[in-house]
């Protein structure tokens, strides 16, 4: 087991853990300086970083090529890699892309799905390699669940979210994203969950960590915010104001 694992698994129920994404040398390197506990490559850079409009354009080509950058930086956080959609449809595959991420940089890979993936995550840890599962929303099959919306407002949703999260322990996770779910479905499956869980639009404090995009967190995407972001700057306008400065110097008489 990788030691910065092995720290993050003891942090159950002590200090919370804190993990963003990042997809490029520099802001990795930022992050990772910042002291965060783990950077996610995730899949969400089909839309930050390569303007798709969701995360079902993204390739495993797309994902080498940031998890290998994303690697070069971080020396502290633990580096976690999206398994793209259609890359773990079955336990073989699976493990084939977990291997091809690992190969590049990553210290532990992520895939969307309890129970149906029961199997794939299995085969993976089987092999050695550390997993973060993914409840609740799965952004890979928001067009089919349609839309982007709250999880677990029903008790049969909450139910089968607790499932989830169950499947996810069995096949060996080490943690598990809970994305988008009702606040006290949350706050229960983390109080039920021997692992770490990771909150996103979640609610503060109902999980045993928190994950946002990098993007949100410091309003570098102003062209969707989620609801449930919490931004700490404005680099967007920063950029703007910079390259209009810019332009006007160029342009000035000497
Ligand atoms: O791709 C991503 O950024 C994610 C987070 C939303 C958890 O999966």
């Amino acid at each position: 087991m990788n030691s910065k694992i092995a720290a993050i698994i003891a942090r159950k129920g002590n200090v919370p853990v804190s993990e963003l994404t990042a997809y490029d040398y520099p802001t990795a390197r930022l992050v990772d300086e910042a002291g965060v506990d783990m950077i996610l490559v995730g899949d969400s850079l089909g839309m930050v970083m390569l303007g798709y409009p969701d995360t079902t354009h993204v390739t495993l080509a797309h994902m080498l090529h940031h998890v290998e950058a994303v690697a070069r930086a971080a020396k502290n956080a633990v580096v976690v890699a999206d398994m793209p959609i259609n890359t773990y449809n079955t336990p073989e595959q699976a493990l084939e892309t977990a291997r091809a991420l690992m190969a590049v940089g990553a210290d532990a890979v992520k895939l969307e799905g309890g129970e149906a993936m029961e199997a794939q995550i299995r085969a993976i840890t089987q092999a050695g390699i550390p997993v973060q599962g993914h409840i609740g929303l799965l952004p890979q099959k928001v067009k089919e669940e349609g839309g982007y919306r709250m999880h677990g407002k029903t008790d049969e949703e909450a139910a089968a979210i607790m499932r989830d999260m169950e499947a996810v322990v069995r096949a060996g996770a080490f943690s598990v994203v809970i994305e988008c779910t009702k606040h006290a479905v949350a706050k229960a499956i983390t109080k039920a969950c021997p692992i770490i869980t990771i909150g996103i639009g979640a609610g503060r404090g109902t999980c045993d960590g928190e994950v946002a995009v990098f993007h949100d967190l410091v309003g570098a995407y102003p062209w969707f915010i989620p609801s449930f972001a919490r931004p700490k700057a404005n680099i967007a306008s920063e950029i703007t104001r910079s390259v209009k400065e810019y332009i006007a110097e160029v342009q000035k008489p000497i």
